[in-house]
C-alpha cells in the first residue's frame, strides 16, 4: 500500500506532538474521556492524550502506521487502542467521541473524500465535544508541473516523498461553507516554518496550513 511505504519512512516521522495540539488538548477540561485520533500515523498526539488520561483510540487505515502507533501507547493499553479504518467511512456509533483529531490527515483524498470525512466527524462527535482538524492552504499546493491535477484543487504528486498520494488543498473561504453543520468553527491560518535544510513536502509559495477548532 502506498501509505505504508510513506509511513516506513524514517525522514517523514515527526516523533514529537505539534504544539497545536498540545496546546488544544491542555485547555480541555481534564476528564478521562472518549478520543479519536483520525489517521494517527506513528502515535505522536495517541501517546500525548493517553498520559494525561484520555481513553483513546488511534484509526489509521496503513498497517505500517497501526505498528507504529502500537509501539507509541506501550503502557497505555489499558485505555487506549488502535483500529483499522478509513476515515471516510469509520463505522463508530454516533455521538460517541468527546474528543476527535484530523492532523494532517482529511485532505489525503478527493473534496468529495473530504467531505465525507467532515460528515463522519460530525456524526461521531459527541454533541458535547470538539474536533482539531488541519488542513494545507493552496499557497502549500505544488506547481502544475510537480502534480497530476485531478480536480479542482485536488492533485497526485509525481516525485517526492509522497508520490502517488492525494491531497486536497483549501483555501480560508472553502472552511465555512465545509464545516458549516458544526456550529461553532473557529480558524487560524499558519505558516509554519520550515527548519533549516528541509523542504516542505509539496509547497509552491509557502508551507501554509489552516488549524480548524469545530464544536457543537
Ligand atoms: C501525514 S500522516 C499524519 C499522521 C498523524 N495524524 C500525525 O499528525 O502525525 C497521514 C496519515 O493518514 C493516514 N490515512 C490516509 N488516508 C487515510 C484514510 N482514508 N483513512 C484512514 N487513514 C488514512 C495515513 O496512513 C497516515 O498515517
Amino acid at each position: 500500500m502506498i501509505w505504508d511505504r510513506r509511513n516506513a519512512n524514517d525522514s517523514l516521522r515527526r516523533l514529537s506532538p505539534d504544539p497545536r495540539v498540545i496546546q488544544y488538548i491542555g485547555d480541555l477540561p481534564q476528564q478521562s474521556r472518549r478520543a479519536l485520533d483520525i489517521g494517527c500515523g506513528n502515535g505522536r498526539h495517541l501517546r500525548q492524550l493517553a498520559e494525561i488520561g484520555w481513553r483513546c483510540t488511534g484509526m489509521d487505515w496503513s498497517n505500517e502506521s497501526l505498528q507504529q502507533s502500537r509501539e507509541a501507547i506501550t503502557g497505555f493499553e489499558q485505555h487506549t487502542t488502535v483500529v483499522k479504518g478509513d476515515f471516510r467511512k469509520t463505522g463508530f456509533n454516533g455521538n460517541y467521541f468527546h474528543l476527535i483529531l484530523g492532523i494532517d490527515v482529511i485532505h489525503h483524498g478527493k473534496k468529495r473524500d473530504l467531505e465525507r470525512a467532515i460528515a463522519e466527524i460530525k456524526r461521531i462527535k459527541a454533541i458535547s465535544g470538539q474536533a482539531l482538524i488541519s488542513l494545507p492552504g493552496m499557497r502549500n499546493a505544488p506547481t502544475e508541473h510537480q502534480a497530476d491535477w485531478i480536480e479542482k484543487q485536488t492533485c497526485i504528486l509525481r516525485n517526492g516523498l509522497e508520490v502517488g498520494i492525494p491531497h486536497h488543498f483549501v483555501t480560508e473561504e472553502d472552511i465555512p461553507v465545509l464545516f458549516r453543520t458544526f456550529k461553532t468553527v473557529d480558524v487560524n491560518r499558519v505558516v509554519v516554518p520550515m527548519p533549516a535544510g528541509v523542504k516542505p513536502l509539496h509547497s509552491m509559495h509557502e508551507n501554509e496550513w489552516f488549524w480548524i477548532r469545530v464544536a457543537g
